[in-house]
């Protein structure tokens, strides 16, 4: 039965062991939560942080401790017996140290693999998110932006399905402002004044629902739809539209109460929500009527909040968006939908990202200065992919569909990959040549490590079922400690991933660098446990890339057996 119980990460077992410690230590003080966190290398693991502040609590109070250190030095004489540490020590002003045993991790390793990935998940206090991505404008194309959306959007709701969050993907199609009608005449928009007045009374119809431009809206709604869609398939990405338009019923009765609670005042015509700190308003109700990506997206958070209970409202969009996104925020607070802070729930973020840049460092464009099309970026991924193959011999091995399928793989991954390797927040350059080479941190080096590590298992001839249920894994040097280590520290790593909405830090921490590094020299003498760390790493890497990785979790497993 206790093999059955829910362990938590490293650091929830060693802060339960801290606990009962502190509880010893200064009986009085309970209300003091162990501050556990991970230790430079040279002292230990982890380290326990309480004794100092502990200290300025208990001074004067005729307290038998003489400072911190006596403090630190008791908590690390009250922590109870486990097989979970190997030593303790003291640092500086009373920090205790801990090196965890090897014999642990490696059970603890042991014990994972047999029960499967999902025993990794950390857990979070969240039931129940929104993820607003991808979100392109109808009439329009997708650009680059909206790949960005659409990639990092898709890897936060995998990060949080994977976390034990219900996620609820969510498409805010533009599909309601005057760009539903104007993309091909944007130009007499812009210059003619008649004409850019008749196009938005005929947005303001539109939304009051006069049937003939009702239809005319849904053709060309369904016709962009369709192109999205394809998108989509292509990238593996799943998504419900709920568009702009789906809140228009509800915004004059969230109006209304935003009315009611005093936040909505008269300004040159508009109605607006005046916002502290900003130059401008929140302009809710347009002067001529209308409504606006504001009222829409004020009446999105209320809907999310009271109809779909969402605890976490998460929208993926460009930097440029922040000021909405800051004045929305800040409009659901003073309205008392959110709580004042920013730590508490229900909760919601703006998860902005930087621009892809050209090679010449400028916004990424074509030739004729157009945004560059989505789905020309794939489909020059996929054939620069394929010919390639092509160029190693692979066109005599391999089937047509053969083909056409690792291009993709490697192709959308790679592009993928090159996206959210970086922090999401940094401009990047968009380089063919440098997300498809095979020896970078690239997706194409992954896979193809990965086929390398599938065909060392498959060449050991061992029966690893078998091993599986009578072998012992063994972590013996410190390089092996390490890995072990980081592999166990994997929760904990998703887990900041989530927190912070930052995809990268799952893909490429400092400490996984290492692990890397020194797992791939050990793969290449194809030798030692080490090499379990780059097929666990590639599992997780799948995840994000949107693959299926149940079957290289079955690989890892192998692998760590056949040796
Ligand atoms: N359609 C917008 C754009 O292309 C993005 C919408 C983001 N989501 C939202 N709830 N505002 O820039």
């Amino acid at each position: 039965a206790a093999d059955e119980e829910v362990v938590g990460t490293v650091k929830d077992q060693l802060a339960k062991l801290f606990e009962e410690s502190l509880r010893v230590t200064v009986p009085d003080q309970t209300d003091t939560d162990p501050l556990i966190a991970a230790c430079n290398p040279r002292f230990g693991d982890y380290q326990c942080n309480n004794a100092m502040s502990l200290w300025t609590k208990i001074k004067g109070t005729g307290s038998a401790f003489t400072g911190p250190q006596p403090v630190g030095q008791a908590i690390m004489t009250n922590l109870p017996r486990s097989e979970m540490i190997e030593s303790c020590s003291i640092a500086g002003p009373g920090f205790v140290n801990v090196k965890l045993s090897r014999q642990w991790i490696a059970k603890s390793i042991q014990k994972m693999l047999i029960k499967g990935i999902e025993t990794w998940s950390p857990k979070l206090r969240v039931k129940r998110a929104v993820v607003d991505f991808s979100s392109p404008n109808i009439a329009k194309e997708m650009h680059v932006g909206h790949l960005r959306s659409t990639i990092i959007g898709d890897t936060l709701a995998r990060m949080l399905e994977f976390s034990n969050v219900e996620v609820l993907r969510r498409n805010h199609v533009g599909d309601w402002g005057t760009q539903a009608f104007y993309k091909a005449s944007k130009q007499r928009f812009d210059s003619d004044p008649g004409f850019k007045e008749r196009a938005q009374q005929a947005v303001v119809s539109l939304q009051g629902g006069k049937e003939k431009y009702r239809k005319a809206w849904s053709q060309i709604c369904e016709i962009s739809r369709k192109g999205y869609e394809k998108v989509y398939q292509r990238l593996g990405i799943v998504l419900e539209e709920k568009g702009e338009s789906f809140y228009n019923p509800y915004i004059p009765g969230v109006l209304e109460e935003l009315g009611k609670k005093g936040l909505i005042e008269e300004s040159e015509g508009a109605r607006v929500i005046f916002i502290e700190g900003k130059k401008y308003p929140f302009i809710v109700v347009k002067s001529d009527g209308g409504f606006n990506y504001a009222s829409t997206d004020l009446t999105a958070l209320w809907y999310r909040l009271n109809e779909e209970k969402a605890e976490w409202m998460i929208y993926v969009t460009d930097v440029g968006q922040r000021e909405h996104f800051e004045m929305l925020f800040t409009a659901a607070k003073r309205a008392g939908w959110l709580p004042p802070g920013d730590n508490s729930y229900p909760k919601a973020n703006h998860v902005g990202f930087g621009l892809v840049l050209g090679e010449d460092g400028k916004r990424f464009r074509t030739r004729s200065t157009e945004v560059v099309k989505l789905v020309d970026l794939l489909d020059e991924a996929k054939s620069r992919c394929k010919a390639a193959l092509v160029e190693r011999g692979k066109a005599e091995e391999w089937t047509e569909e053969e083909l056409e399928q690792t291009a993709e793989a490697v192709g959308y991954g790679a592009v993928k990959y090159a996206d959210l390797k970086n922090n999401r927040l940094t401009n990047y350059t968009f380089n063919f040549d440098q997300m498809l080479n095979d020896q970078g941190n690239t997706a194409v080096y992954l896979l193809y490590a990965h086929a390398r590590i599938c065909s060392i298992i498959r060449k050991s001839g061992k029966d690893v079922e078998e091993l599986k249920k009578t072998g012992a894994l063994v972590l013996e040097h410190p390089n092996e400690r390490a890995l072990g280590l980081h592999l166990l520290q994997f929760a904990e790593i998703v887990e900041e991933a989530c927190t912070n909405l930052l995809p990268n830090v799952l893909l490429w921490g400092q400490r996984r660098r290492q692990a890397d590094s020194c797992c791939v020299k050990r793969l290449q003498r194809s030798c030692g446990n080490a090499s379990i760390y780059l097929v666990f790493g590639q599992s997780t890497r799948y995840d994000i890339l949107g693959e299926d990785s149940s079957h290289l979790q079955k690989d890892f497993d192998n692998y760590v057996w056949a040796h």
